[in-house]
């Protein structure tokens, strides 16, 4: 992996918001500054002052290198840091570049509470800072990943700044690596992981990817193998788990070995449900080639089969070492497929992300553009909610919106409904019911139910699909002595309640 350089204007909090996200990332954190003062042992403004800014600047070029050389940091960096372009080049080639910015009313407000001296701002604070952002204004906006940081505590913008980078370092059963990457660094990352003996499980579908992983994998010494098998939930069963654990064994699978699992959520549940079981448990990757997987079915430590009785009825919280999501990959995802995935985003939007839910809003085509973002905020949001809650005790219930009478219908349709066709359905039948109750703002079903029609999802319970299977259906995941099921109800978007409903046939009415 590489660097991560915190960029940005003056009084942008570049060195307050690196030290929580070095700390949230598990990496070390420097202060360019900080180092500059060290090496010099002299203050920045006794630098300025007798040696003035050329020679700040020459010092400030050469702790960069030193600093690059070491291990994957968290680098907070000067205000005109990168205005020299041999040190723009040293960053880009060595890490991603973070630029903060923010109005010039908020930085003044800063800088002029801060006791921190700054030579550049010295005498004239307001008019200095105002020229200095006119001068730079055209430099901060030319790099690409920017984000503003008027609102917000550190600690906010810190999360916000991993979604950005689409990073995360995930506490939750055990420690992860969630990132946005091309598939193509898988063998990095898998070296700097020090996992081992990697084999790759995918389905026929999806096993064009291969060959980039492996030759990714070859190129950092590994010598994978890989295991294919037809794709669809049909095939998400204890068979399939049974070929693979023979053939990891054929294969010399060993305690140390990865398995590697790249497809969609049903690759991810049973290649990671063999992982689990095969010698107590051995490491697992995903790779996530579907949306639905990117969001969802990657994240959160859950694996697992089904058995005739029922989906999902065998499984373990069982956490892959890593999870490298590379958006690109689903530009050879059916459209359907991309569709019934954006259930779980605009999910995910309702739960607590409403910029999210607006971007859906604008339609498939603008998801599509906006494909990279989408998902990095998607998968914020679950992250979040696992790591509080990461055992489903309390909070990780809302994950479960639309789910109650989307899993119903899902089954009643005897699975001809996609999960995501079925979650939209279940999402609008459940916003109906919580603004019957008086939980939900009004308007709010018809406007889930507006969203799920513009990117193209269903929003009604098919004519043909009788009710009483479908309640049947929803009783089967009542406890047999509990009163009632527990409903992820929408509030607004970016809140939803937990409710205890009795009555299930009235959420149907
Ligand atoms: N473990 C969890 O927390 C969790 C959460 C949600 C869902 N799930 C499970 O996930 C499964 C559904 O996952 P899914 O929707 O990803 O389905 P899937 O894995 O069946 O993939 C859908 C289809 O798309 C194909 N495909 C996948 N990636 C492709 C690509 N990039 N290009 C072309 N074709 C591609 C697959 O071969 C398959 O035919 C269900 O079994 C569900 O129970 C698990």
């Amino acid at each position: 992996m590489s660097h991560i350089f915190l960029y940005g204007p003056p009084g942008t909090g570049k060195s307050t918001i690196g030290r929580i996200l070095a700390f949230n990332l598990k990496l070390p954190f420097v202060d360019l500054d900080r180092a500059i003062e060290s090496n010099a042992g002299m203050s920045i403004p006794q630098i300025m002052g007798q040696q003035g800014e050329g020679i700040f600047r020459d010092l400030e070029t050469s702790a960069l290198k030193k600093v690059i050389k070491q291990s994957e940091s968290v680098i907070a960096l000067g205000g005109g840091a990168l205005l020299r372009n041999e040190n723009r080049i040293l960053v880009e080639t060595h890490g991603k570049v973070l630029c903060l910015t923010a109005k010039l009313e908020t930085l003044f407000k800063r800088l002029n509470e801060s006791s921190q001296q700054r030579p550049l701002l010295a005498g004239g604070l307001f008019e200095k800072l105002s020229s200095l952002l006119e001068e730079r204004g055209a430099h901060y906006s030319s790099f690409p990943l920017r984000f503003v940081v008027d609102q917000g505590s550190p600690e906010e913008n810190a999360l916000r700044a991993q979604t950005v980078l689409g990073r995360f370092h995930l506490r939750a059963m055990g420690e992860y690596e969630v990132v946005m990457e091309s598939v193509e660094q898988v063998g990095n990352l898998l070296y700097a992981q020090g996992l081992k003996n990697p084999t790759i499980v995918t389905d026929e579908n999806v096993a064009f990817y291969a060959e980039k992983v492996v030759t990714s994998l070859r190129e950092m010494s590994f010598k994978p193998t890989i295991l294919t098998i037809p794709a669809g939930e049909e095939f998400k069963n204890l068979n399939t788990v049974s070929f693979l654990w023979k053939k990891f064994l054929e294969s010399g699978l060993d305690r140390k070995s990865t398995v590697i699992a790249l497809g969609g959520g049903v690759i991810s549940d049973a290649a990671g449900f063999a992982a689990s079981t095969y010698m107590r448990g051995i490491h697992w990757v995903a790779v996530p080639t579907t949306l639905l997987s990117m969001v969802d079915a990657s994240l959160g430590g859950k694996t697992g089969i089904d058995l005739p009785e029922g989906k999902n009825l065998i499984g373990s919280f069982y956490p892959p070492k890593l999870v490298l999501a590379d958006p690109s990959l689903l530009k050879t995802l059916p459209e359907v497929e991309l569709i019934s995935g954006l259930a779980e985003v605009i999910k995910h939007g309702i739960l607590s992300d409403p910029e999210l839910f607006n971007l859906c809003a604008r339609g498939l085509d603008c998801v599509k553009e906006e494909m990279e973002q989408v998902v990095k905020r998607a998968m914020a949001v679950k992250i979040k909610i696992i790591e509080e809650d990461p055992y489903e005790k309390g909070i990780r219930a809302t994950l479960n919106l639309g789910h109650t009478v989307g899993h119903a219908i899902e089954l009643a349709s005897k699975f001809q409904l996609r999960h995501g066709e079925a979650v939209a359905i279940g999402m609008v039948a459940e916003a109906r019911y919580a603004e019957r109750i008086g939980i939900a703002s009004q308007g709010l079903a018809d406007r889930i139910a507006e969203v799920l029609t513009i990117v193209g999802l269903p929003i009604q319970i098919p004519k043909g699909l009788p009710r009483d299977e479908i309640l049947r259906a929803m009783k089967v995941d009542k406890k047999k002595n509990a009163q009632a099921i527990r409903f992820a109800l929408p509030v607004r978007p970016g809140k939803v309640e937990l409710v205890d409903v009795a009555d299930l046939e009235d959420v149907l009415e």
